[in-house]
Protein backbone atom coordinates (compact mmCIF):
# COMPACT_ATOMS: atom_id res chain seq x y z
CA UNK A 1 0.00 0.00 0.00
CA UNK A 2 1.61 3.17 -0.92
CA UNK A 3 1.52 6.10 1.62
CA UNK A 4 1.08 8.74 -1.12
CA UNK A 5 -2.96 8.68 -1.96
CA UNK A 6 -3.12 9.83 -5.71
CA UNK A 7 -6.83 8.00 -6.16
CA UNK A 8 -10.31 7.26 -4.48
CA UNK A 9 -9.03 3.14 -5.03
CA UNK A 10 -6.32 4.53 -2.87
CA UNK A 11 -8.83 5.82 -0.11
CA UNK A 12 -11.26 2.65 -0.77
CA UNK A 13 -8.35 0.04 -0.28
CA UNK A 14 -7.14 2.01 3.46
CA UNK A 15 -10.55 1.93 4.04
CA UNK A 16 -10.73 -1.45 3.75
CA UNK A 17 -7.89 -2.27 6.03
CA UNK A 18 -8.83 0.19 9.04
CA UNK A 19 -12.78 -0.20 8.85
CA UNK A 20 -14.54 -2.54 10.54
CA UNK A 21 -15.56 -5.61 8.16
CA UNK A 22 -19.53 -4.80 8.68
CA UNK A 23 -19.25 -1.14 8.51
CA UNK A 24 -17.58 -1.24 4.68
CA UNK A 25 -19.88 -4.01 3.77
CA UNK A 26 -22.44 -1.41 4.29
CA UNK A 27 -21.46 0.95 2.68
CA UNK A 28 -19.92 -1.18 -0.17
CA UNK A 29 -22.74 -2.87 -1.56
CA UNK A 30 -25.89 -2.69 -3.15
CA UNK A 31 -29.03 -4.86 -3.06
CA UNK A 32 -29.16 -8.80 -3.75
CA UNK A 33 -27.30 -9.20 -7.52
CA UNK A 34 -25.34 -5.79 -7.37
CA UNK A 35 -25.95 -5.45 -10.97
CA UNK A 36 -27.33 -2.35 -10.75
CA UNK A 37 -24.51 -0.97 -7.97
CA UNK A 38 -22.04 -2.09 -10.51
CA UNK A 39 -23.59 -0.98 -13.71
CA UNK A 40 -23.22 2.93 -11.83
CA UNK A 41 -19.89 3.24 -12.39
CA UNK A 42 -19.58 0.80 -15.55
CA UNK A 43 -21.61 3.28 -17.59
CA UNK A 44 -20.33 5.81 -16.47
CA UNK A 45 -16.70 4.41 -17.78
CA UNK A 46 -18.25 3.76 -21.22
CA UNK A 47 -18.46 7.16 -21.88
CA UNK A 48 -14.96 8.31 -24.00
CA UNK A 49 -14.05 12.03 -23.96
CA UNK A 50 -13.30 14.13 -26.93
CA UNK A 51 -9.81 15.38 -26.63
CA UNK A 52 -9.18 19.33 -28.13
CA UNK A 53 -5.61 20.98 -28.20
CA UNK A 54 -4.15 24.15 -28.26
CA UNK A 55 -6.41 25.82 -26.49
CA UNK A 56 -6.02 28.73 -24.26
CA UNK A 57 -5.97 26.80 -20.77
CA UNK A 58 -5.47 29.75 -18.34
CA UNK A 59 -7.91 30.85 -15.89
CA UNK A 60 -9.72 27.67 -15.08
CA UNK A 61 -12.97 27.49 -12.95
CA UNK A 62 -15.04 24.35 -12.26
CA UNK A 63 -17.43 26.93 -9.72
CA UNK A 64 -20.84 26.50 -9.92
CA UNK A 65 -23.87 26.56 -8.15
CA UNK A 66 -26.57 24.03 -6.55
CA UNK A 67 -29.77 25.34 -5.41
CA UNK A 68 -28.82 28.93 -5.68
CA UNK A 69 -26.00 27.93 -3.21
CA UNK A 70 -22.07 28.86 -4.57
CA UNK A 71 -20.11 25.99 -4.65
CA UNK A 72 -15.81 25.00 -5.43
CA UNK A 73 -17.71 22.60 -8.06
CA UNK A 74 -20.61 20.92 -8.23
CA UNK A 75 -20.32 18.13 -5.88
CA UNK A 76 -22.15 17.29 -2.79
CA UNK A 77 -22.01 15.12 -0.10
CA UNK A 78 -24.20 12.86 -0.08
CA UNK A 79 -26.60 11.50 2.72
CA UNK A 80 -25.00 8.22 3.75
CA UNK A 81 -26.40 6.02 6.88
CA UNK A 82 -23.88 4.71 9.65
CA UNK A 83 -21.45 7.44 8.77
CA UNK A 84 -20.29 7.78 11.97
CA UNK A 85 -19.42 3.98 11.82
CA UNK A 86 -16.85 4.80 9.33
CA UNK A 87 -15.47 6.56 11.78
CA UNK A 88 -15.62 8.40 15.30
CA UNK A 89 -17.85 11.10 14.63
CA UNK A 90 -18.11 10.73 10.99
CA UNK A 91 -20.42 13.51 10.09
CA UNK A 92 -19.29 16.00 12.37
CA UNK A 93 -15.36 15.50 10.57
CA UNK A 94 -17.27 14.95 6.78
CA UNK A 95 -19.66 18.02 7.37
CA UNK A 96 -16.71 19.89 8.91
CA UNK A 97 -14.12 19.18 5.49
CA UNK A 98 -17.00 19.69 3.29
CA UNK A 99 -17.63 23.36 5.04
CA UNK A 100 -13.85 24.10 5.25
CA UNK A 101 -13.55 23.08 1.21
CA UNK A 102 -16.71 24.82 -0.19
CA UNK A 103 -19.13 22.48 -1.16
CA UNK A 104 -22.41 20.78 0.63
CA UNK A 105 -22.62 18.35 3.77
CA UNK A 106 -26.14 16.13 3.47
CA UNK A 107 -26.91 14.84 6.59
CA UNK A 108 -28.82 11.07 6.76
CA UNK A 109 -31.74 11.05 9.13
CA UNK A 110 -30.16 7.64 9.74
CA UNK A 111 -26.50 9.06 11.34
CA UNK A 112 -25.21 8.61 13.86
CA UNK A 113 -23.92 12.34 14.88
CA UNK A 114 -27.38 14.22 15.31
CA UNK A 115 -28.25 17.26 13.34
CA UNK A 116 -27.75 19.42 16.98
CA UNK A 117 -24.22 17.53 16.73
CA UNK A 118 -23.47 18.49 13.30
CA UNK A 119 -24.77 21.66 14.02
CA UNK A 120 -22.36 22.31 17.04
CA UNK A 121 -19.40 21.10 14.53
CA UNK A 122 -20.04 23.85 11.72
CA UNK A 123 -20.16 27.39 11.06
CA UNK A 124 -22.08 27.32 7.71
CA UNK A 125 -25.26 25.88 7.27
CA UNK A 126 -25.45 21.96 6.04
CA UNK A 127 -27.82 19.98 4.43
CA UNK A 128 -30.54 17.37 5.81
CA UNK A 129 -31.92 14.24 4.61
CA UNK A 130 -35.25 13.24 5.16
CA UNK A 131 -36.97 9.61 5.86
CA UNK A 132 -40.89 9.64 6.13
CA UNK A 133 -41.44 7.37 9.43
CA UNK A 134 -45.47 6.54 10.21
CA UNK A 135 -45.19 8.26 13.21
CA UNK A 136 -46.04 12.04 11.42
CA UNK A 137 -44.97 14.09 14.46
CA UNK A 138 -41.38 12.83 14.54
CA UNK A 139 -40.97 13.60 11.19
CA UNK A 140 -42.07 16.72 11.67
CA UNK A 141 -40.34 17.24 14.80
CA UNK A 142 -37.14 16.17 12.52
CA UNK A 143 -37.78 19.32 10.24
CA UNK A 144 -37.95 21.44 12.87
CA UNK A 145 -34.99 20.23 14.24
CA UNK A 146 -33.50 20.83 10.68
CA UNK A 147 -34.85 24.62 10.53
CA UNK A 148 -33.55 25.29 14.34
CA UNK A 149 -30.07 23.92 12.76
CA UNK A 150 -30.57 26.25 9.67
CA UNK A 151 -29.70 23.94 7.39
CA UNK A 152 -30.26 25.40 3.95
CA UNK A 153 -31.99 22.83 2.02
CA UNK A 154 -34.07 19.78 2.48
CA UNK A 155 -33.34 16.31 0.84
CA UNK A 156 -36.33 14.46 0.97
CA UNK A 157 -35.71 10.60 -0.24
CA UNK A 158 -38.26 8.47 -1.89
CA UNK A 159 -36.92 5.62 -2.93
CA UNK A 160 -36.92 4.29 0.58
CA UNK A 161 -40.39 3.46 2.10
CA UNK A 162 -38.98 -0.11 2.20
CA UNK A 163 -35.73 -1.43 2.68
CA UNK A 164 -33.52 -3.34 -0.58
CA UNK A 165 -31.66 -6.33 0.50
CA UNK A 166 -28.40 -6.36 1.20
CA UNK A 167 -27.02 -9.84 1.37
CA UNK A 168 -23.89 -8.74 3.19
CA UNK A 169 -25.50 -6.61 5.98
CA UNK A 170 -27.60 -9.87 6.98
CA UNK A 171 -24.48 -12.22 6.86
CA UNK A 172 -22.84 -9.91 8.90
CA UNK A 173 -25.31 -9.09 11.39
CA UNK A 174 -25.18 -5.22 10.79
CA UNK A 175 -26.11 -3.15 14.01
CA UNK A 176 -24.95 0.02 15.14
CA UNK A 177 -23.23 -0.37 18.18
CA UNK A 178 -21.97 -3.70 16.34
CA UNK A 179 -22.81 -7.00 18.91
CA UNK A 180 -19.66 -8.40 21.10
CA UNK A 181 -19.94 -11.79 18.72
CA UNK A 182 -16.86 -14.04 19.08
CA UNK A 183 -16.63 -12.95 15.26
CA UNK A 184 -17.07 -9.31 15.70
CA UNK A 185 -14.93 -9.75 18.19
CA UNK A 186 -11.75 -11.07 16.02
CA UNK A 187 -12.75 -8.64 13.32
CA UNK A 188 -12.55 -5.86 15.23
CA UNK A 189 -9.07 -7.09 16.96
CA UNK A 190 -7.66 -6.46 14.15
CA UNK A 191 -8.61 -2.29 14.00
CA UNK A 192 -7.43 -0.79 16.65
CA UNK A 193 -7.31 2.65 15.37
CA UNK A 194 -11.23 2.15 14.93
CA UNK A 195 -11.70 1.09 18.25
CA UNK A 196 -9.63 3.99 19.93
CA UNK A 197 -12.16 6.38 18.19
CA UNK A 198 -15.32 4.49 18.87
CA UNK A 199 -14.13 4.63 22.69
CA UNK A 200 -13.86 8.09 22.87
CA UNK A 201 -17.18 9.25 21.59
CA UNK A 202 -20.25 9.04 23.36
CA UNK A 203 -21.65 8.67 19.47
CA UNK A 204 -22.42 4.92 18.47
CA UNK A 205 -26.24 4.68 18.05
CA UNK A 206 -28.99 6.58 15.67
CA UNK A 207 -28.65 10.25 17.08
CA UNK A 208 -31.14 11.48 15.33
CA UNK A 209 -33.71 8.69 16.75
CA UNK A 210 -32.68 7.56 20.10
CA UNK A 211 -33.87 9.70 22.58
CA UNK A 212 -36.40 11.24 20.07
CA UNK A 213 -38.52 8.62 18.88
CA UNK A 214 -41.38 7.05 20.50
CA UNK A 215 -42.30 3.16 20.45
CA UNK A 216 -39.06 1.92 18.78
CA UNK A 217 -37.97 -1.62 19.69
CA UNK A 218 -34.75 -2.17 18.25
CA UNK A 219 -32.72 1.20 17.69
CA UNK A 220 -29.82 -0.69 16.78
CA UNK A 221 -30.53 -2.70 13.73
CA UNK A 222 -31.14 0.35 10.42
CA UNK A 223 -33.40 -3.36 9.26
CA UNK A 224 -35.39 -3.35 11.79
CA UNK A 225 -35.85 0.18 12.29
CA UNK A 226 -37.06 0.60 8.50
CA UNK A 227 -39.41 -2.40 8.67
CA UNK A 228 -41.05 -1.41 11.71
CA UNK A 229 -41.11 2.63 11.14
CA UNK A 230 -40.67 3.98 7.84
CA UNK A 231 -44.06 4.81 6.19
CA UNK A 232 -44.71 2.64 3.03
CA UNK A 233 -48.00 4.60 2.48
CA UNK A 234 -45.56 7.79 1.56
CA UNK A 235 -47.12 9.39 -1.77
CA UNK A 236 -46.89 12.79 -3.53
CA UNK A 237 -49.39 14.16 -0.97
CA UNK A 238 -46.79 13.70 1.53
CA UNK A 239 -44.39 15.63 -0.21
CA UNK A 240 -46.77 18.98 -0.35
CA UNK A 241 -47.43 18.97 3.52
CA UNK A 242 -43.36 18.55 3.71
CA UNK A 243 -42.48 21.51 1.26
CA UNK A 244 -45.08 23.47 3.63
CA UNK A 245 -43.79 22.60 6.71
CA UNK A 246 -40.38 22.96 5.72
CA UNK A 247 -40.60 26.13 3.79
CA UNK A 248 -37.05 26.37 2.49
CA UNK A 249 -34.98 24.58 -0.98
CA UNK A 250 -36.19 20.87 -1.43
CA UNK A 251 -34.27 18.44 -3.31
CA UNK A 252 -36.14 15.38 -4.05
CA UNK A 253 -33.97 12.24 -4.29
CA UNK A 254 -34.61 8.57 -5.56
CA UNK A 255 -36.25 9.94 -9.28
CA UNK A 256 -35.48 7.41 -12.09
CA UNK A 257 -38.39 7.51 -14.39
CA UNK A 258 -39.42 10.56 -16.82
CA UNK A 259 -43.52 10.03 -15.49
CA UNK A 260 -41.61 10.27 -11.85
CA UNK A 261 -39.76 13.72 -12.90
CA UNK A 262 -42.76 15.54 -14.35
CA UNK A 263 -44.32 14.87 -10.83
CA UNK A 264 -41.16 16.25 -8.94
CA UNK A 265 -42.11 19.51 -11.63
CA UNK A 266 -45.26 19.77 -10.09
CA UNK A 267 -44.81 19.49 -6.08
CA UNK A 268 -42.27 22.44 -7.05
CA UNK A 269 -39.49 20.83 -5.61
CA UNK A 270 -36.20 23.20 -6.53
CA UNK A 271 -34.08 20.23 -7.85
CA UNK A 272 -34.45 16.50 -7.89
CA UNK A 273 -31.98 13.98 -7.85
CA UNK A 274 -31.76 10.83 -10.60
CA UNK A 275 -30.67 8.52 -8.28
CA UNK A 276 -31.29 4.24 -8.14
CA UNK A 277 -29.62 5.04 -4.47
CA UNK A 278 -26.23 3.83 -5.24
CA UNK A 279 -27.44 0.57 -6.42
CA UNK A 280 -28.90 -0.27 -3.06
CA UNK A 281 -32.56 -0.97 -3.60
CA UNK A 282 -34.18 -1.87 -6.88
CA UNK A 283 -31.47 -4.10 -7.87
CA UNK A 284 -31.95 -4.20 -11.94
CA UNK A 285 -33.10 -0.82 -12.64
CA UNK A 286 -30.86 1.06 -15.15
CA UNK A 287 -27.78 2.92 -14.19
CA UNK A 288 -28.28 6.51 -12.89
CA UNK A 289 -26.21 7.81 -15.59
CA UNK A 290 -27.75 6.15 -18.12
CA UNK A 291 -30.70 7.59 -17.16
CA UNK A 292 -30.06 11.07 -17.00
CA UNK A 293 -30.13 12.01 -20.32
CA UNK A 294 -34.07 10.95 -20.70
CA UNK A 295 -35.25 13.12 -17.62
CA UNK A 296 -33.06 16.32 -18.65
CA UNK A 297 -34.77 15.81 -21.69
CA UNK A 298 -37.74 15.58 -20.20
CA UNK A 299 -37.55 18.45 -17.23
CA UNK A 300 -34.62 20.17 -17.76
CA UNK A 301 -35.59 23.32 -18.61
CA UNK A 302 -38.56 23.73 -15.37
CA UNK A 303 -36.14 22.15 -12.74
CA UNK A 304 -32.25 21.57 -11.45
CA UNK A 305 -31.36 17.93 -12.33
CA UNK A 306 -28.51 16.61 -10.07
CA UNK A 307 -27.21 12.78 -10.30
CA UNK A 308 -25.54 10.31 -7.55
CA UNK A 309 -24.17 6.74 -8.24
CA UNK A 310 -21.36 5.44 -10.03
CA UNK A 311 -19.46 8.64 -9.09
CA UNK A 312 -16.09 7.91 -8.21
CA UNK A 313 -13.57 10.58 -9.83
CA UNK A 314 -13.87 14.32 -11.54
CA UNK A 315 -13.84 12.66 -15.12
CA UNK A 316 -16.84 11.46 -13.97
CA UNK A 317 -18.45 14.77 -13.03
CA UNK A 318 -17.70 16.02 -16.13
CA UNK A 319 -19.32 13.34 -18.00
CA UNK A 320 -22.34 13.53 -15.94
CA UNK A 321 -22.40 17.67 -16.16
CA UNK A 322 -21.94 17.19 -19.81
CA UNK A 323 -24.87 15.10 -19.98
CA UNK A 324 -26.85 17.56 -18.26
CA UNK A 325 -26.70 17.16 -14.58
CA UNK A 326 -25.93 20.66 -13.05
CA UNK A 327 -25.25 19.15 -9.24
CA UNK A 328 -23.49 15.46 -8.57
CA UNK A 329 -23.29 13.36 -5.36
CA UNK A 330 -20.45 11.66 -3.79
CA UNK A 331 -21.08 8.65 -1.66
CA UNK A 332 -18.90 6.09 -1.08
CA UNK A 333 -16.08 8.12 -2.31
CA UNK A 334 -16.37 10.40 0.78
CA UNK A 335 -16.80 7.56 3.02
CA UNK A 336 -13.82 5.78 1.48
CA UNK A 337 -12.06 8.76 2.65
CA UNK A 338 -13.37 9.13 6.16
CA UNK A 339 -13.02 5.64 6.74
CA UNK A 340 -9.13 5.66 5.58
CA UNK A 341 -8.41 8.85 7.33
CA UNK A 342 -10.86 11.03 8.95
CA UNK A 343 -11.30 14.16 8.11
CA UNK A 344 -8.54 14.62 6.34
CA UNK A 345 -9.28 11.61 4.09
CA UNK A 346 -12.94 13.72 3.06
CA UNK A 347 -10.52 16.84 2.30
CA UNK A 348 -8.29 14.11 0.01
CA UNK A 349 -11.11 12.24 -1.45
CA UNK A 350 -12.72 16.63 -2.56
CA UNK A 351 -9.21 17.88 -3.27
CA UNK A 352 -8.45 14.28 -6.00
CA UNK A 353 -12.11 15.05 -7.44
CA UNK A 354 -11.37 18.32 -8.24
CA UNK A 355 -7.82 18.19 -9.80
CA UNK A 356 -9.44 15.53 -11.95
CA UNK A 357 -12.78 17.15 -12.75
CA UNK A 358 -10.35 20.85 -13.86
CA UNK A 359 -7.64 19.19 -15.96
CA UNK A 360 -10.47 16.82 -17.44
CA UNK A 361 -12.11 19.75 -18.79
CA UNK A 362 -9.03 21.22 -19.36
CA UNK A 363 -7.95 18.30 -22.05
CA UNK A 364 -11.09 18.68 -23.52
CA UNK A 365 -10.26 22.41 -24.46
CA UNK A 366 -12.96 24.02 -21.59
CA UNK A 367 -11.94 26.28 -19.46
CA UNK A 368 -15.43 26.73 -17.20
CA UNK A 369 -18.27 24.48 -16.68
CA UNK A 370 -21.13 26.89 -18.27
CA UNK A 371 -19.17 26.06 -21.55
CA UNK A 372 -19.33 22.14 -21.22
CA UNK A 373 -21.71 20.11 -22.93
CA UNK A 374 -22.14 16.84 -24.78
CA UNK A 375 -19.54 18.03 -27.39
CA UNK A 376 -16.78 16.57 -24.64
CA UNK A 377 -17.92 13.52 -25.32
CA UNK A 378 -16.48 11.18 -28.05
CA UNK A 379 -19.94 11.33 -30.19
CA UNK A 380 -19.10 7.88 -32.49
CA UNK A 381 -18.65 6.26 -29.16
CA UNK A 382 -21.63 7.27 -27.07
CA UNK A 383 -23.57 4.05 -26.00
CA UNK A 384 -27.23 4.25 -27.21
CA UNK A 385 -28.92 5.74 -23.88
CA UNK A 386 -25.83 8.66 -24.35
CA UNK A 387 -27.15 9.52 -27.47
CA UNK A 388 -29.37 12.47 -27.36
CA UNK A 389 -33.31 12.02 -27.09
CA UNK A 390 -34.91 12.34 -29.88
CA UNK A 391 -31.93 12.51 -32.05
C1 LIG B 1 -29.73 3.97 3.64
O1 LIG B 1 -29.94 5.00 3.10
C2 LIG B 1 -29.08 2.87 3.01
O2 LIG B 1 -28.98 2.85 1.77
O3 LIG B 1 -28.63 1.98 3.73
Amino acid sequence: MSAVITCIEDLRRLAQRRVPRMFYDYADAGSWTESTYRANEADFQALKLRQRVAVNLENRSVAASLVGQPVRMPVALAPTGLTGMQHADGEMLAARAAERFGVPFTLSTMSICSIEDVRSATEKPFWFQLYVMKDRAFVEALIDRAKAAQCSALVLTLDLQILGQRHKDLKNGLSSPPKPTLANLINLATKPRWCWGLARTPRRGFGNIVGHAKGVSNTTSLASWTAEQFDPALNWGDVEWIKKRWGGKLILKGILDEEDARLAVASGADALIVSNHGGRQLDGAESSIAVLPRIVQAVGRDIEVHVDGGIRSGQDVLKAWALGARGTYIGRAFLYGLGAMGEAGVTRCLEIIERELDLTMAFCGKTRLADVDRGVLAAHALPAWAQAPGA
